[in-house]
């Protein structure tokens, strides 16, 4: 089984940007993560991170015919991005949405995530521990 995670805007910058909503670590150390969480499942990881809304695009669409499954944390995009939420229902791979932080509990703007629908499911608040969640969840289905 193959899974593509993919990491939206300013997941770069990991371990420098707000540390007290998403923690010390950084992008290094959760593509290790996702690795690991990948191989603990006998999944193969694939991790692609990108700061441009047609780039994930891109990347959504070469997944089609590849990968069984896709981790996408769209980041800022999450809350704006039409193209991406139409992007995952063109592949029809099945999608679980991750967010780091909590993002019910923040600005009202960041309760809006235009890609869940087309998501099998959500993990938000989890920190790294989401991504596991993530990886499992698909192997499960
Ligand atoms: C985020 C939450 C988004 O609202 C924000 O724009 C991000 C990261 C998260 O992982 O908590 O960049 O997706």
């Amino acid at each position: 089984m193959k899974i593509l995670v993919i990491n939206g805007p300013n997941l770069n910058m990991l371990g420098i940007r707000e540390k007290n909503i998403y923690g010390t670590q950084d992008y290094k150390a959760l593509v290790e993560f996702c690795e690991k969480a990948g191989a603990d499942n006998g999944v193969e990881i694939t991790c692609f991170q990108s700061n441009h809304e047609g780039s994930i695009v891109d990347k959504i669409q070469e997944a089609y015919g590849v990968y069984d499954g896709i981790v996408i944390n769209p980041a800022a995009y999450t809350h704006t991005s039409v193209a991406i939420l139409d992007a995952i229902k063109a592949v029809s791979i099945p999608t679980v949405e991750v967010h780091l932080s909590n993002v019910d509990e923040r600005e009202e703007f960041r309760k809006i995530s235009y890609v869940r629908s087309a998501c099998v499911a959500t993990f938000y608040g989890y920190g790294f521990d989401g991504y596991r969640m993530a990886i499992e969840e698909l192997v499960k289905k």
